[in-house]
């Protein structure tokens, strides 16, 4: 029997002001309720200290942050620290994002220590990877992937990594509108569980809930999310419509 969590999680980005995103966390909550479904909303970090207690109330909603510094605290103008993260209820903390490996620079040396950190505070790390179209075309998207997660994940000790939440977002499919199918989500979930079994064994890699993202919308989701590795999404667009978001968590 799966054991792991089902999870619908919403990537907002930079998007929504204050006042936009406390009134979408809400319709959010209303619109789903208590549910078997863990709620994760990764928002920007100045929604986060409202969202304590929007979703505080309902124990299966969570806060996820976008990001986070690798070091403890100091000179690092205009970047928040886990502690402060955490200092504000946060649960969990997105990391390696696409954009963030594109636009930032991150790379697995740096990701891996912002896992490190996100865990040493209290935090879920929500470990992002995927390949580009090019990688796909070439066929050698496995090896890509494989190579992401090893690399700044398996450093950690079973017991630190059953609190790592993957996520698998083919770049191509972000944003676009274009979803991997469902058996290209299974395919590489399947080849992400079978490394975790490898490293971790059995238990561990049952235990692990691993995310589809990449155009996740109401129309798609059941069909994705029924695949037998895949544990649920990783929304970014349709996470921002509290209706459509809201049928996504309803479709496991
Ligand atoms: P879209 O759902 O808008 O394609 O974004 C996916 C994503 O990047 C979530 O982190």
């Amino acid at each position: 029997m799966k054991k792991r969590r089902n999870i619908a999680a919403g990537n907002w980005k930079m998007n929504l002001t204050y006042k936009e995103g406390r009134l979408l966390a809400r319709k959010i909550v209303d619109g789903t309720g208590r549910s078997d479904v863990t709620v994760i909303l990764g928002v920007p970090a100045i929604h986060l200290k409202a969202m304590e207690s929007i979703l505080g109330g309902v124990s299966n909603f969570k806060t996820a942050a976008q990001n986070c510094h690798h070091e403890e605290k100091g000179a690092y103008t205009g970047e928040l620290s886990a502690a402060q993260l955490k200092s504000v209820g946060t649960d969990c903390v997105i990391l390696g994002h696409s954009e963030r490996r594109e636009y930032f620079n991150e790379d697995a040396e740096l990701l891996a220590k912002k896992v490190d950190i996100v865990l040493k505070h209290g935090m879920e790390p929500i470990f992002c990877c995927g390949e580009k179209l090019d990688i796909r075309e070439k066929g050698t998207h496995v090896e890509l992937v494989s190579k992401q997660v090893k690399d700044a994940l398996f450093h950690l000790t079973d017991e630190q990594f059953r609190k790592v939440v993957i996520a698998y977002e083919p770049v191509w499919a972000i944003g676009t509108g274009k979803t991997a199918s469902p058996a290209q989500a299974q395919d590489m979930h399947k080849a992400i569980r079978d490394l975790i079994r490898e490293k971790y064994g059995e238990e561990t890699a049952n235990l692990t809930s691993i995310l589809y993202g990449g155009s996740v919308k109401p129309a798609n989701a059941e069909e994705i999310f029924s695949q037998p590795d895949v544990d649920g999404g990783l929304v970014g667009g349709a996470s921002l419509k509290a209706g459509d978001f809201t049928k996504i968590i309803k479709a496991f």
